[in-house]
C-alpha cells in the first residue's frame, strides 16, 4: 500500500472494527484546553467511534469527568491507559518525548505539530510509525478547510483576550461617559496586524467602547478593519505587503522607517496597544521600540501577542507582565489557554469536522485520503514516512474576462446554446436601442389614447417608479432586509382606502357604504394597522444593531 493509496486503520477492511479515539490531560506548564468537550464526545460517538478520556483532561477547562461519562466517554485512570487504548489520538500541544514514547505504529495523532520548528519531534514520531495530522499545517485558504481551522479559531479567543488583559491593566473605562462626577474620554486603542486575531481585537475593544484604530502592512484588511468599528491608519509609503496565502511579508527598509514614524505618533496618543504582527518562519517585527514606550502615557498597556515570536515590543518579556516607564508590557503566550472553556469547545469542534471528513462513512474508521487536498496538507507523517511539507495547493486558473473581440467562435455557439445560464453581461447596444424605442413607442401610445383620469395615476406611478429605483439602489446591500421592512410599512398607505370605506355617511362623501364593505374595511384597517406596526418596530430594532 503507497502513502498516496487511501488507507484505514484496521485489518479487517470489509467489515472494519469501530476504532478508539483518545483524549489526554495536557501536561504542558499551563495549558488548560483539552482537546476535546462532552458535547463533541457524543458527536463522535455517533460517527461510529469510542471515546477515551484520561481522567481530569478537562478539569481545568471546567468539564469534569462526570460530564465526559455522561457523554458516553470512558474515563481512563491516566496517561498511559489512554496512550494504548486509543486508535486516533487528540491532543493541544506538541507531544513530550515521553508521551512520543507511549505510541505504537498505526496510531494516529491529531495535534498543533509546527512541523518547521520541531523537526526533531518530527524524527521521533516517524520512528514510531505512526501518522500524524498537524493541525497547524492546514491549507487555511482552502475554503473547504476553514471549518477545521484550529489556528484562526484560537487566535480569534486570543485577541479577545488580549483585549481583556489589557482592561485588566488599565485603570480606566473603556467607553467615554458622562456622569454626574464629570466626563470620562473613551480609551484609544491601536491595534498593530490586522490578521485574525489583530481583527477580534479590534470588534472586542470597538464593543467595549474604545476609539480603535489599526494598522497592518496588507492595505486589503483596512476594508475589514473599518468593517469592526475600527480606523485604519495608513503608512505614508507606497508598498503592497501581501506574501502570499493571506500572509504578509517582510516590508523594505524605506516602509519600515515610515512606519516606525507613524506607530511614534500613534504611541503618544494611544492609551493600549495590542499587536499581533507576524510573518510566517520569521522573528515577529519589532514595531515598538523603548523610546515609543517611553512616550507613552503612565498608566497605559501593551498586549504583545507576538511574544512567543520575539515579540514586537523591544521591551517584552514572554510569559510576563512588567511594568517599564509606567507602561505595563504583558507578554503572555497562554492567551487561548486562559479562556480555555471557549477555546476548548471551538478547538474541539475543529477536530470534529476533521474526523468527519476522515469518516465519511460514519463508521467509526479514520480513512487518510491523500488524494484530498485538505488531509493531504495536514499530514505531515503517514505510517512512519515524513510528508511535510505538502506539494503547494494548485489553484484553477480563474477564467480570463470575455471579451467580445477575444470570444472564439466555439464559446460564442456555447452561448447561443444557453449552456451560460447565469451570465448577466450589459446588453448589446442595438438591443438596448430596440427596447428603448419600443419603450418610447408605448408611452407615447398611453399619452394619446389613455383616458384623461388614468393618465394621472400613470404619470405618479412612473415617477414613483422612478423614485423608488433611485432610493433602492443606492442602500448598502447590509440594509437591504430592514429597507424590505420599512417598505412593508409604508405599503400599509392601503390603510387610507379602508378608511374611507369605513367613513360615517357624509364625511367621506361617498354615501353610506354597504354594510359588508364596511365590516371588511374594519378587518383591512386591523391588519393593516398590525402591518404598519410591526413593520416600523421591526425596521427600528433591526436599524439598533447597526448602530453603535
Ligand atoms: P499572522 O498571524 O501571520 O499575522 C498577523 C497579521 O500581522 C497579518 O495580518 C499580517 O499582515 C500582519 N503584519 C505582519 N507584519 C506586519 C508589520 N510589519 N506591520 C503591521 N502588520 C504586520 O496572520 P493570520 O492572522 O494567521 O492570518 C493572516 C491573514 O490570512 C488574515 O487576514 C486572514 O484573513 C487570512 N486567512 C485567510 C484564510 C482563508 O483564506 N481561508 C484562513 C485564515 C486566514
Amino acid at each position: 500500500m503507497t502513502q498516496h493509496q487511501e488507507t484505514a486503520l484496521t485489518q479487517d477492511t470489509a467489515h472494519p472494527a469501530p476504532q478508539r479515539i483518545g483524549v489526554l490531560r495536557e501536561t504542558f506548564p499551563r495549558e488548560k484546553r483539552v482537546a476535546t468537550v462532552p458535547d463533541v464526545v457524543e458527536k463522535l460517538r455517533q460517527l461510529g467511534f469510542a471515546v477515551t478520556i484520561e481522567t481530569g483532561a478537562g478539569d481545568a477547562a471546567n468539564f469534569s469527568d462526570d460530564t465526559y461519562r455522561a457523554a458516553g466517554a470512558e474515563v481512563l485512570p491516566n496517561a498511559a491507559a489512554v496512550w494504548q487504548a486509543a486508535d486516533i489520538v487528540f491532543k493541544v500541544r506538541p507531544p513530550t518525548a515521553d508521551e512520543v514514547a507511549l505510541m505504537h505504529p498505526g496510531q494516529i495523532l491529531i495535534d498543533f505539530i509546527w512541523p518547521a520548528q520541531n523537526p526533531e519531534l518530527m524524527q521521533q514520531l516517524a520512528d514510531r510509525q505512526v501518522t500524524v495530522l498537524a493541525i497547524d499545517a492546514l491549507p487555511r485558504t482552502l475554503s473547504r478547510a476553514q471549518k477545521m481551522d484550529a489556528l484562526t479559531s484560537m487566535a480569534g479567543v486570543s485577541g479577545y483576550r488580549a483585549v481583556i488583559e489589557a482592561a485588566n491593566a488599565f485603570g480606566r473605562f473603556f467607553n467615554g461617559q458622562i456622569t454626574a462626577a464629570g466626563k470620562v474620554p473613551p480609551a484609544k486603542v491601536f491595534i498593530a496586524g490586522a490578521g485574525v486575531a489583530g481583527l477580534s481585537a479590534i470588534g472586542t475593544a470597538a464593543n467595549m467602547g474604545a476609539i480603535v484604530r489599526a494598522n497592518d502592512t496588507r492595505a486589503e484588511v483596512a476594508d475589514q478593519v473599518t468593517s469592526l468599528g475600527g480606523e485604519f491608519v495608513k503608512v505614508d509609503y507606497e508598498e503592497d505587503g501581501a506574501g502570499g496565502g493571506g500572509y504578509a511579508k517582510v516590508m523594505s527598509e524605506g516602509f519600515q522607517a515610515a512606519q516606525r514614524q507613524m506607530y511614534a505618533q500613534q504611541a503618544q496618543d494611544a492609551d493600549i496597544i495590542i499587536t499581533t504582527a507576524l510573518i510566517p518562519g520569521k522573528p515577529a517585527p519589532k514595531l515598538i521600540t523603548a523610546e515609543m514606550v517611553r512616550s507613552m502615557k503612565p498608566g497605559s498597556v501593551i498586549v504583545d501577542m507576538a511574544a512567543e515570536q520575539g515579540g514586537n515590543c523591544e521591551l517584552t518579556v514572554a510569559d510576563e507582565a512588567l511594568v517599564r516607564y509606567g507602561v505595563t508590557i504583558i507578554g503572555y503566550t497562554d492567551l487561548a489557554s486562559r479562556l480555555a472553556k471557549q477555546s476548548s469547545t471551538l478547538y474541539a469542534t475543529n477536530l470534529l469536522r476533521l474526523t468527519e471528513e476522515l469518516c465519511k462513512a460514519k463508521n467509526g474508521v479514520a480513512v487518510v485520503n491523500m488524494e484530498d487536498d485538505a488531509i493531504r496538507g495536514l499530514t505531515v507523517i503517514k505510517d512512519g514516512a515524513i510528508t511535510w511539507p505538502a506539494p503547494p495547493l494548485v489553484v484553477a486558473p480563474k477564467p480570463a474576462p470575455s471579451t467580445a473581440t477575444a470570444a472564439t467562435p466555439a464559446a460564442e455557439t456555447k452561448k447561443k446554446g444557453g449552456h451560460g445560464h447565469g451570465s448577466s453581461g450589459p446588453l448589446p447596444a442595438k438591443t438596448l436601442a430596440l427596447l428603448f424605442a419600443v419603450v418610447a413607442l408605448a408611452f407615447w401610445g398611453i399619452g394619446a389614447y389613455a383616458p384623461a383620469a388614468f393618465l394621472g395615476h400613470f404619470t405618479v406611478f412612473v415617477l414613483a417608479c422612478f423614485i423608488g429605483y433611485m432610493v433602492v439602489w443606492n442602500v448598502t446591500p447590509a440594509l437591504h432586509t430592514p429597507l424590505m421592512s420599512v417598505t412593508n410599512a409604508i405599503s400599509s398607505i392601503i390603510a387610507l382606502g379602508a378608511l374611507v370605506q369605513i367613513a360615517p355617511p357624509g364625511t367621506a362623501g361617498t354615501g353610506r357604504p354597504d354594510e359588508l364593505i364596511r365590516w371588511l374595511a374594519l378587518a383591512a384597517l386591523v391588519l393593516t394597522a398590525i402591518n404598519m406596526f410591526g413593520g416600523f418596530a421591526v425596521t427600528r430594532r433591526m436599524l439598533a444593531m447597526f448602530r453603535k
